[in-house]
Formats: structure tokens, sequence, C-alpha cells
């Protein structure tokens, strides 16, 4: 922080990074917002543009497009960088492409003298937020990935419309991977405080097979929308400006991200969705769920599916 202001440095001016800078300044969120890209031109671009909607935001942000000592006096790097899946392809099927744009990211940060925190968006979100926290060297709570966080929200959504209630009032929770193995924890999801699992078993007019065809439709989601659009980016924008909100304004939040776990869960020396307490220090506490024997098992599946692709990178580092 300079000055007593909020300064939030944005790396990557994508389709999600340029939804996240949008939603930034219509919410309000910080004080200053700094644009950094490869694409210089397309950065200053959306600098530009931004500008012109300052007379219509809440309240006053400094918008522009920066380079890296613009990171020096950051209290938060948003990385967005990056390639994108394309039609068919998995959020793992990026981590090569991804891992040297990170190596080369993360390292200008912090020849900046960076001191803040990091939020990681781009994909394989968990392994490259596990990156991130190496390269950087700072304490594993100012390294956070945005993990499960819009799985969470897809989820609240589709059970909010099947049970005809504001998603705002679910509390459920997507954790494991962001990808193909992730879970629900149907365990722990309610509604104003009744357990999902005894609605459905109470009521005739709610099924199993529905909550089962939900959690598919949340775990596929981004295929349905890469196929249709080409890429996915108004929600985790908002699910972003969420988590920065919970952290510049050390609101203590619940919010499912990537966390790195040191025994919570049984998982060592991995960064994974799970539930966790957010505030200007970064991951305050993780919330350690408990799990039923086969949620257990497959978040046990799911770490190992991040661990073995991760395994080539790290590979002295990272426990069997
Ligand atoms: N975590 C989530 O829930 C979630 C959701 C949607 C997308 N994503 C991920 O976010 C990432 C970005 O997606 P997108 O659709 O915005 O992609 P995009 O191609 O629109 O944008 C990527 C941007 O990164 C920039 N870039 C590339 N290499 C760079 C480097 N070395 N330094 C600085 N900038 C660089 C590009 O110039 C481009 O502007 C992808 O990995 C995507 O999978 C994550």
């Amino acid at each position: 922080m300079a000055n007593g202001v909020n300064r939030v440095a944005l790396i990557g001016t994508g389709f999600v990074g340029s939804s996240y800078a949008f939603a930034m300044l219509n919410q309000g969120v910080t004080e200053e917002l700094v644009l950094i890209d490869l694409n210089k031109e397309k950065s200053e671009g959306d600098a530009m543009d931004l500008n012109h909607g300052l007379p219509f935001a809440p309240s006053p942000t400094k918008i522009w497009f920066g380079d890296y000592s613009d990171c020096k006096d950051a209290d938060l790097v948003v990385i967005t960088a990056g390639a994108n899946q394309k039609p068919g392809e998995t959020r793992l099927d990026l981590v090569h492409k991804n891992m040297k744009i990170f190596e080369s990211i993360v390292s200008q940060v912090m020849a900046s003298g960076f001191d803040g925190i990091f939020l990681v968006a781009t994909n394989p979100v968990d392994i490259l937020t596990y990156a991130t926290w190496k390269f950087s060297g700072l304490p594993k709570e100012r390294v956070i990935g945005s993990g499960t966080i819009l799985d969470t929200a897809r989820f609240r959504y589709l059970l909010g419309e099947y049970f005809q209630v504001d998603a705002r009032n679910v509390h459920a929770y997507i954790i494991g991977e962001h990808g193909d193995t992730e879970l629900p924890v149907w365990s722990h999801a309610d509604i104003g405080g009744r357990s999902v699992v005894d609605l459905v078993k109470e009521r005739q007019q709610y099924k199993q097979e529905d909550l089962e065809e939900i959690f598919v439709n949340v775990r596929d989601a981004a295929y349905h929308i890469i196929e249709r659009k080409g890429a996915t980016y108004y929600g985790i924008a908002m699910g972003l400006v969420r988590l920065t909100k919970a952290i510049l304004q050390n609101e203590n939040s619940v919010l499912t991200v990537s966390a790195y776990l040191d025994g919570e869960y049984d998982q060592h020396d991995i960064y994974i969705g799970v539930p966790a307490i957010v505030n200007r220090t970064g991951i305050r506490e993780i919330i350690e769920l408990k799990l039923t024997e086969e949620e257990r098992a497959k978040f046990a599946h799911s770490a190992n599916v991040l661990k073995q692709v991760m395994e080539p990178f790290f590979q002295n580092e990272v426990r069997p």
C-alpha cells in the first residue's frame, strides 16, 4: 500500500482479466488498478476504455496500463495471463504452456520488490498457484488460487434454481481440483439450515438423479460454455472481485479457494480447492469439513491426479 491507498496489479487483460477490471470498477473495490499484459496495446486500450466509465462508477479509481515496476507498491497481484482452454481441451492440458509463462511473470513481479498477496486464476489453477508459491518464495497464506470459487458459485446457482431459493441462501461447496476430478460436498449442503440430502429424502418432487445431474452440469459447465462462446469469463471475474474484496476489506469471508494443505484433509504439500477464511493477511484458516468416506476418497483421488501432473515440474519436492 502506497500513501494509504489500495493498489491491485492485474497481469493478463484477456477475456478474464478485462472482465475482472470492469467488475472491479463497477463495484469500486480499489483506489488503484494497474493493467499489465504482454500485449501492451491491449492493456493500454483497456485502460483508456475503462477510464471513460469513471463518471458512472460508484467511487474514483485510478486506472492505467503499466509494467512490472508498478507491482512494487501493489497490495494484490492478480494473475489471469496465459493460454485458455480450446474446445475439447482440459485445464490440465494447459500446464506446459502456462508454467513457462508463470516462471517469467512471477520472477518479474518479485524483482519489483512486491511484498503483497498473489491471487491466481490461470489454469490449471491449483498447479499454477503452487508454482506461484514456489517461484515467489512468499508465505503460503499470501498465495491464493481461485480454486473452486466459480464451481461453488455454479453449484449454488443450479441448486437455487432447482429448489427455487435465492442462490445466496444456498450453502454448498465444490472442493478438490478446479477441473474434472472436483467433487460436491453433499454431506454439508444446506438451504436455510435444512440439509439438501434430507430435503430430497422427505419430498417426493425432488429426486436424487436430479442432484447428480446438477453436479455433472457444474463440473462440465466450462466445456458447455466454451463450445458456445469460446471462453468463460464473467462468472470467474465476479468471483475474483469477491475474493479481492474479502482480502482488501479484511472480511474474514468463507470462500472456496485453492489453498496450501499441510495435513488438512490428510494432504500435504499441495494447493487444492477447500473452504477457507480469507482476510487482509490472505488465507487466515482452512476449514476442515468432516467428510464422508466416499467424499474423502474422491478428494484424495483429485489430489493424486494433481500431484501426478505436477511431478515432472517439481520432481524432488512433491511428496507421494
Ligand atoms: N480459474 C477459473 O475459474 C478460470 C475461469 C475461466 C478462465 N480461466 C483461465 O484464465 C486464463 C485466461 O483466460 P482468458 O480467456 O482471459 O485468455 P485470453 O487469451 O483472453 O487472455 C490471456 C491474456 O494473457 C496475456 N499473456 C499471455 N502471456 C503473457 C505473459 N507472459 N505476460 C503477460 N501477459 C501474458 C495475453 O496477451 C492475453 O491478453 C486461462 O488460463 C483460463 O483457462 C480460469
